[in-house]
Parts: C-alpha cells; sequence; structure tokens
C-alpha cells in the first residue's frame, strides 16, 4: 500500500526512466537476431522481468545489469512460451512475430483481457496470415506456422482496420525476415513503434516510412548484433508534468523528448500549465495557479494518448469549469472514475464519456487502483489531496513506473510504502488470495 501525504508542494529534478512501452517491443525484436543484442536505458520494471522469463524460456540466453539488458538470441529451440508466463504480461504475445520469422513455427497463448478491455489480438493474426502463415487458434493457443519448405513468410501488402501498436510492430517484426516487400498500410505512429524500428534497422533489417501511416519492410535473409540505447519514457514524463500542475510546483525533468508528447504539452498549455525546454533534453513545467477546463479525447498518436488519460482527469479534477474526456482506445479505461470521486472529485461517465465538473479540493482516501494508468492518475491526485491517501493495487504501479515513489520522494512528496495489513480485507478476498496467487493479467 502507498500511503500518501497531500498538500505539499514539489521541488527539483526528476530523471525520467527508458520507456517501457518500447523495451517490451525490442526485447521480443531480439529474438530476430542469432547474434548479441545490448540494449541499454532498461527500466526497472515488473514488466520488464517478465518478459525476460518469456524469453529466456524459448532458450534465449540474457543477463540484466543495471539498465543494461545482454540477449543472445542464436540458439532458441523452443517455440511456445508457456501459459503460466505469457498470461501475466500481455506484451508476452510480441514473441509470435519473430519466433514465426525466425523457426517458421510459433505456439503462443492468446492473451487474455485485462482491467482496460478485451484486447484481441485478431489485427496480429490476420496479418501473419497475410504473410504466409498457417494460424489456427485452440484450447486458448494461437498456433503459428509457415507451410512449405523454405519456412519463411512471405512479403505482402496489409491494411490495418485500426492503427494497432502491438499489431504494427508484430507485423513489422515478421517482415524484416521474410521474403519480398511488406508494406503496412494504416499503421501506428507512435514513438515506440519508431524505437522498434530503429532497434530493428540498427541490427541491418530495412525498414522506411516508422512514424508514418506506411511502412514497408524489404525482407533480409539475417540480421547481426546490435547496441542500441532506448527511448525516454514519454507517459513517466506526462505523469510528472500533471504531478507539477496539481500540486502548482515547478518542476523539471530529463530526458525529455518533446516531439514525443505534443498533443499532452497542447492540453497542458490549454489548462494553464507553461512548459520550456532549458537544453536540447531538459524541460522545465512553471504550472499556473488557476487550472482551466478543458476538453479530452484519446486517439492513436499524434492524437492524445490514451495512457495519458487517467492522470489528465485527475488533474482536471481541480480545474475551472466542466471538462468532456472522451476514451476511444480503449472500451473499459475509466474505471479511476469511482476511485477519484471517493477523493470529492465530481465525474460523471456515460459509455465512454466522463464529465468532470472542477472542485476545490480533493480530500484523502483510500482508494485501490484498477490498473497501471488508473494507479499513477491516484498518485498524483492524493499529491493535491488535503490529507492521507492510501493506495491498494501497487502491482499495477510496479508494472510500469520505475521507482516513482522514490523519484516523488526526491523532490518533496510525503511518499512511504507500507504493508497493507493494517487495511480490512473482505473475508472472501482474503480467503481467495490466501489459496493461490493470482495471476496478474497485466495489461
Ligand atoms: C499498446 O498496447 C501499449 N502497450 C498500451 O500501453 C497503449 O495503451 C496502447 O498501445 C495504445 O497506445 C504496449 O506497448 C506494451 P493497440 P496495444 O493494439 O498494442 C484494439 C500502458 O498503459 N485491437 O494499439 O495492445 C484494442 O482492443 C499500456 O502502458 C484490436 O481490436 O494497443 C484496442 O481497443 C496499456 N485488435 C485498440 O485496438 C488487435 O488485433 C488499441 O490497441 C489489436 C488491437
Amino acid at each position: 500500500m502507498l500511503k500518501i501525504q497531500g498538500g505539499h508542494p514539489l521541488e527539483g529534478h526528476v530523471h525520467i526512466s527508458g520507456a517501457k512501452n518500447s523495451a517490451l517491443a525490442i526485447m521480443a525484436a531480439a529474438l530476430l537476431c542469432s547474434g548479441d543484442c545490448r540494449i541499454r536505458n532498461i527500466p526497472s520494471l515488473a514488466d520488464i522481468k517478465r518478459m525476460s522469463d518469456v524469453l529466456m524460456s524459448v532458450g534465449v540466453s540474457l543477463s540484466h545489469h543495471e539498465d543494461c539488458l545482454d540477449i543472445n538470441a542464436g540458439s532458441i529451440r523452443q517455440s511456445a512460451p508457456p501459459y503460466e508466463l505469457v498470461s501475466k504480461l500481455r506484451a508476452s504475445f510480441f514473441v509470435i512475430g519473430p519466433l514465426l520469422a525466425r523457426l517458421g513455427v510459433a505456439r503462443v497463448p492468446l492473451p487474455g483481457g485485462c482491467a482496460i478491455g478485451a484486447r484481441p489480438v485478431n489485427l496480429h493474426v490476420r496479418g501473419l496470415q497475410a504473410m504466409g502463415a498457417s494460424v489456427h487458434i485452440e484450447h486458448g493457443t494461437v498456433n503459428a506456422y509457415v507451410a512449405g519448405s523454405g519456412k519463411r513468410l512471405k512479403g505482402a501488402k496489409i491494411c490495418l482496420d485500426y492503427p494497432s501498436v502491438g499489431a504494427t510492430e508484430t507485423l513489422m517484426m515478421a517482415a524484416t525476415l521474410a521474403e519480398g516487400e511488406t508494406i503496412l498500410e494504416n499503421a501506428a505512429q507512435e514513438p515506440e513503434v519508431v524505437d522498434l524500428a530503429g532497434f530493428c534497422r540498427a541490427m541491418g533489417a530495412r525498414i522506411r516510412g516508422a512514424g508514418t501511416k506506411t511502412i514497408v519492410i524489404s525482407g533480409v535473409p539475417n540480421l547481426h548484433s546490435v547496441d542500441y540505447g532506448i527511448i525516454p519514457d514519454r507517459v513517466e514524463v506526462g505523469t510528472f508534468l500533471v504531478a507539477s500542475a496539481i500540486t502548482g510546483s515547478e518542476l523539471s525533468l530529463a530526458p525529455v523528448i518533446p516531439d514525443h508528447l505534443t498533443a499532452a504539452l497542447s492540453k497542458l498549455r490549454a489548462i494553464g500549465t507553461e512548459m520550456r525546454m532549458e537544453s536540447p533534453n531538459r524541460m522545465r513545467v512553471i504550472p499556473s495557479r488557476v487550472r482551466k477546463a478543458c476538453d479530452i479525447e484519446t486517439l492513436p498518436f499524434p492524437g492524445f494518448p490514451t495512457d495519458m488519460q487517467a492522470q489528465f482527469m485527475a488533474l482536471l479534477t481541480l480545474a475551472e469549469g466542466s471538462s468532456v474526456i472522451t476514451e476511444t482506445v480503449f472500451e473499459n479505461r475509466l474505471r479511476h472514475v469511482a476511485e477519484l470521486n471517493r477523493m470529492g472529485a465530481d465525474i460523471r461517465v456515460k459509455g465512454n464519456i466522463a464529465v468532470v465538473q472542477g472542485v476545490p479540493k480533493l480530500s484523502g482516501a483510500p482508494v485501490v487502483a484498477t490498473d497501471l494508468r488508473a494507479s499513477a492518475a491516484l498518485v498524483v491526485a492524493g499529491l493535491a489531496a488535503d490529507g492521507t491517501t492510501t493506495i491498494q493495487g501497487l502491482h499495477h504501479l510496479d508494472r510500469g513506473y520505475d521507482d516513482l515513489e522514490g523519484k516523488l520522494t526526491k523532490i518533496g512528496a510525503k511518499v512511504t510504502r507500507c504493508s497493507d495489513d493494517s487495511v480490512v480485507v473482505p473475508a472472501s478476498e482474503a480467503r481467495a488470495s490466501s489459496k493461490t496467487p493470482s495471476p496478474v493479467s497485466a495489461e
């Protein structure tokens, strides 16, 4: 459990860790290479540990020291990571493209749904089938193999129904070793997709157009060793920008790549917060006393990122006026509303729309995190609330934030992590949790 004493101003500098959603995809891409891959600026997160376990389960040798991962997938044989590992991390599904491209076969359990939505993988599957893979799903596992002697996927022209980040990444990885050219239309343009393309190109892949809606990949026979540093986490930047705005505190953050969060910066300026670059990668944020309401609609990049929706909602609960927040990317990503309302917010939800009526203040309360970014929203709300907020469900937070409470404490927040045995857990839940550790079906 996290205990936060609200109302303390923050001050100082925050170091931003490497991007979780880059690291997870790039770790899977290391399977494409039969040589040594060194990946730098890896954040220290539960999800990274889980992805490492998945890679080792298919025969990868992997060593992790500080923020550096050394991976060698030269001798992978096993094409089926076990369910108990894949069920703990949805991003494990990213291994299907590289395994298929390297071995001509992959048997990967279907990632279940999670707190924020059903999260189907139909676009991944359809794209792999277009590249010549035979795919059938049974007993909860996606069985994919490349028929014929060559065992190589074939380049194809694929138009995605939706600019899915995961599907774009799976298909881009699979295409690097396919025969011929693959064109991905309506591709995702997120910075993490561009980072993954950068990693693959550093291994010798031929990819152009990453970051636009059309990505063209020309297959090559194999990829070579690489030493690559990943981008900073734009969602962590957004979270600390909100922490600064919601507490009225000036902060500096680095490293920051402003082009990775243009929509979020534009919304913060509309709310009244000013940001300026002090050096090529160091951002200073100067909040205003008055916070103005503004409407937000989450969209694929370069639209407003769904991963910052919960944190911005927390900020808008204290804005003057009414803000309409529309979540268009995931079907169930407004579960933080109930918890924010317990802290005195005035938010009404209808379908995928939340109407946030600004209130003068929030009050600390015991709350429960339901998913990764909801937990971040509750933390920033707790920083501004009067009194003490206790947050349960920290396994969500630990998946996606590298030492958040350490970074917050360093800039003056009163945050402590304590055991939550003091908290009353309903008997039914206590019994259930004492029996079997529930697999965390992580977002
Ligand atoms: C990635 O998830 C991120 N995760 C998510 O971050 C992020 O919220 C999301 O992209 C959107 O930006 C990682 O990169 C590990 P999608 P992903 O495929 O790839 C539907 C966080 O908090 N869809 O772009 O799963 C899907 O259901 C996490 O760090 C299909 O219908 O996102 C969703 O509604 C949460 N069929 C929408 O597309 C498919 O085959 C966007 O999903 C694939 C997706």
